[in-house]
């Protein structure tokens, strides 16, 4: 059962139309979250944890990968989390009644505003949209394109995130190319760079808010993205060489760090850029 059935005393509301998928409201209610009326064990009962207990989280890349990963957990932990991206009517969160998957490409100025004013409140936000055209990114286009959805539309996310939001957290998606330049991928690595800054910049500028700015930076994570170097048996093994535990990153180890970096357990970080990769920037 989902706790948003429950729909007496509320002192929360939302619009009805941002209900996650398949959370309806009682005849005759108003749209509201019942959050002193969590019942814990129940939700514990039906295998969902209560961590982030009717928090509203937003990812994007929410279709793939980290993104669809975070979402996933956020879910399972109690949360109502908008998955965001491209191709979502393939994404298996499509069945996750927790999980409303929105199609959207966030270059797309409009249609994000136009998302975020459909909502009443954010809690977490997580913008891991991202690509990466390898071995093209000199070409003024590809630059451009690859900076738009990597850091462009980060921080649009967050500016219309933000004004959404009372208090929690965001986290943002760095990467070891934030440290590393990539004569491959020139606008990956500047796009991941100026990410680092970004969040370290909205740290300070949330923090009257009571929002805190974090970045997770991925390691090699075994999710589309990574695919065509890991099909790919030299890259491979020079990757796992290099790397002190030796294996790929599974999305769920991110997903968990920054479900950490958004808790209260981090109620003192901002600013900061968490390495989730291994080992591999120890080398
Ligand atoms: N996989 C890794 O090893 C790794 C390492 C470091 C950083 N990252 C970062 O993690 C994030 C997620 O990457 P991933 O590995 O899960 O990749 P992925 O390819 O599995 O997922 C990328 C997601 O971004 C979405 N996306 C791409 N362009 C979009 C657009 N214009 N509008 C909306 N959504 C768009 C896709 O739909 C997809 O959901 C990215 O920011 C990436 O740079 C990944």
């Amino acid at each position: 059962m989902f706790a948003t059935d429950k729909l007496q005393d509320a002192k929360y509301t939302v619009l009805a139309e941002t209900l996650p998928r398949n959370r309806t409201l009682r005849d005759g209610c108003e749209a509201r979250i019942p959050v002193e009326a969590i019942d814990g064990e129940e939700l514990m009962a039906n295998g969902i944890g209560t961590k982030f207990a009717l928090k509203v989280v937003v990812v994007t890349g929410g279709t793939s990968g980290i993104g669809e990963a975070c979402a996933r957990e956020f879910a399972a932990e109690g949360a109502e989390v908008y998955a965001l991206g491209l191709n979502a009517k393939a994404s298996p969160l499509s069945a996750n009644p927790s999980v409303r998957v929105v199609e959207m490409d966030v270059t797309d100025d409009k249609a994000l505003s136009n998302f975020f004013a459909g909502l009443n409140r954010v809690d977490y936000m997580v913008p891991a949209a991202g690509i990466s055209v390898a071995d093209k990114e000199h070409e003024p286009d590809i630059f451009d394109k690859v900076m738009a959805v990597n850091l462009t539309a980060v921080m649009r996310c967050c500016t219309l995130g933000r004004a959404k939001m009372t208090g929690g957290a965001i986290v943002l998606i760095a990467s070891m190319y934030s440290t590393f330049g990539s004569s491959q991928r020139p606008a990956y690595a500047a796009s991941k760079g100026a990410i680092v800054q970004l969040t370290k910049s909205l740290a300070q500028s949330y923090a009257s808010a009571g929002i805190r700015v974090n970045a997770v930076a991925p390691g090699w994570i075994d999710t589309p993205l990574l695919a065509p170097l890991k099909a790919d048996e030299q890259v491979s093994e020079i990757i796992l060489g290099r790397t002190p535990l030796a294996r790929f990153g599974d999305p769920s180890e991110l997903a968990k760090a920054i479900m950490f970096l958004c808790s209260n357990d981090a109620s003192f970080i901002t600013g900061a850029t968490l390495p989730v990769d291994g080992g591999y920037l120890t080398v």
